[in-house]
């Protein structure tokens, strides 16, 4: 067999050298070259002519996607409902956060109705992988694992085996020996992720490739997979907390900004249907500066407690600290605050938190926000019961929010009895109100929301 030949590849301005060197000839930027394999054949074909014919976009017909549960609803619904055949999916996310147990689980659950799952690990020996089986109480007779690192032997057994699930856990300790870069660079990531994507695409197989996050937050090989994959997810939490959140980033056959919630216990994932109840399992009834709202995370809605604590600063300069939702957008309330509700925060240190660690970017939390401030600030308790909503505009005015129904109706099952809502979503709330057993109030602006809530 002819050797293979590599060449290094400026990432910037695409300059060509036989060797690795840190910095380019071509566009001097520093540390820019990857290692590429030099494919003779695709070279030759390149100019030949393309097999596949014009279409009118009329006459393309449209398919089904054939779709495999994976038994988890949570997941099914991230995934847009389902595993599509011949999809290649992303998990990202932190180390030891729940990636290798997450799709253990999955592989588990899929191998049960008769298909074949094959894990490939090149983070843990075959047996460390049975250890872990045993604590989460797998018995599937169709779940292979092969404990290799080398992507030639990894394709060989798949062709042999011919799975319908493969988990590759991790891209970045498989290589191919062909590139000299070590394992996890960007070449060797690259490289083995489209060599993948093609046994993927012209099989039935589909395939879960784990990532680990790197410290800048992305999947090493600079986010090079993610436009190469079909589905990316990442799977995130903290370590304070037993609760993990599935997040789909980018998704062609569903929507994006759909969430699945587990619960990490000692015998491993636990989906949690009802997130509302977990997030609120804890709260505090009835004290100074929290409240509740209902932040949208995908189509479904999610009650949450936000808490503020306002306190007199003995230093020039106020500390404003918020964690899960966004600093400026916090400060920026706290200056409508001021000048509409008359408020006067210039000597106070502000802390916003939001309950078991989530992450709001929603605009819709913003009156729940402002409520909180201004309850810590006057020292007068929200009504616990009481489900607020709004997006707060900088000359104080309260304006609609997507999905009112629906988070209306989450807060109805959670047993809530009032909700203070944006008054421009009157025409959607009129269908549902009638038989809803709530108070519903509707504000035009914060000076009212305030009237009524303290
Ligand atoms: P793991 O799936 O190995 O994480 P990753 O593949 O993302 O690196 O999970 C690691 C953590 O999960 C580990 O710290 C222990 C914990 N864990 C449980 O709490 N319960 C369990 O049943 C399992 C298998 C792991
Ligand atoms: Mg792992």
């Amino acid at each position: 067999m002819a050797k293979i030949k590599t060449k290094f590849i400026c990432q910037e301005c695409g300059y060509e050298s036989p060797k690795w060197m840190g910095k380019c000839p071509g566009c001097n930027s520093w540390n820019t070259f990857t290692e590429e394999i030099i494919n003779k054949e695709t070279k030759k074909n390149s100019r030949g002519i393309s097999s596949n014919k014009v279409l009118r976009l009329k006459d393309i017909e449209v398919k089904e996607e054939k779709r495999i549960t994976t038994k988890y609803m949570e997941l099914d619904r991230v995934l847009g409902g389902g595993i599509v055949n011949s999809s290649l999916v992303l998990v990202g996310g932190d180390p030891g956060i729940g990636k290798s147990t997450l799709l253990m689980q999955t592989g588990d659950k899929v191998a049960g109705q008769g298909l074949k799952v094959l894990y490939v690990t090149g983070e843990e020996s075959a047996r460390q992988i049975k250890i872990r089986a045993e604590r989460l109480e797998m018995e599937s007779d169709n779940m292979y694992i092969l404990a290799e690192t080398n992507i030639d032997h990894i394709l060989k057994n798949i062709n042999e085996l011919e799975p319908d699930l493969l988990i590759l856990d991790s891209i970045q300790t498989i290589y191919n020996p062909d590139i000299t870069s070590a394992p996890g660079s960007v070449s060797q990531v690259k490289e083995i992720t489209s060599t993948i994507m093609r046994t993927t695409k012209s099989t039935n197989m589909s395939t879960f490739i784990v990532g680990h996050v790197t410290k800048q937050g992305s999947i090493a090989g600079p986010r090079v997979l993610e436009h190469m994959v079909d589905t990316v997810l990442y799977f995130e939490g903290d370590t304070q907390h037993s609760y993990r959140i599935l997040r789909a980033v980018k998704n062609r056959y569903g929507s994006t900004n759909e969430v699945g919630v587990f619960e990490m216990r000692d015998s491993g994932l636990e989906e949690i249907i009802n997130p509302s109840s977990f997030f609120l399992e804890s709260r505090t009834e009835n004290s100074y500066g929290s409240v509740i709202t209902a932040s949208m995370e995908g189509t479904r809605p999610l009650l949450l407690e936000i808490q503020a604590l306002i306190s007199y600063s003995s230093f020039g300069n106020p500390r404003r600290v918020t964690t899960g939702v966004d600093n400026s957008r916090a400060a920026m309330l706290m200056a409508v605050l001021e000048k509409k509700a008359g408020v006067q925060l210039q000597n106070t240190d502000a802390y916003i938190n939001v309950i078991g660690g989530m992450q709001v970017k929603e605009t819709a939390v913003d009156l729940p926000i402002l409520c909180a401030i201004a309850s810590s600030f006057r020292e007068v308790k929200i009504d616990s019961n009481t489900l607020i909503i709004g997006e707060v505009g900088l000359s104080g005015e309260i304006r609609g929010v997507k999905d009112i129904d629906k988070r209306i109706g989450e807060a109805n099952k959670m047993g809530f009895k009032r909700a203070v809502v944006p008054y421009s979503n009157k025409k959607n709330i009129k269908n549902i109100s009638d038989d809803l057993d709530m108070e519903i109030i509707k504000v035009k602006n914060i000076e009212e929301a305030l009237n009524v809530l303290l």
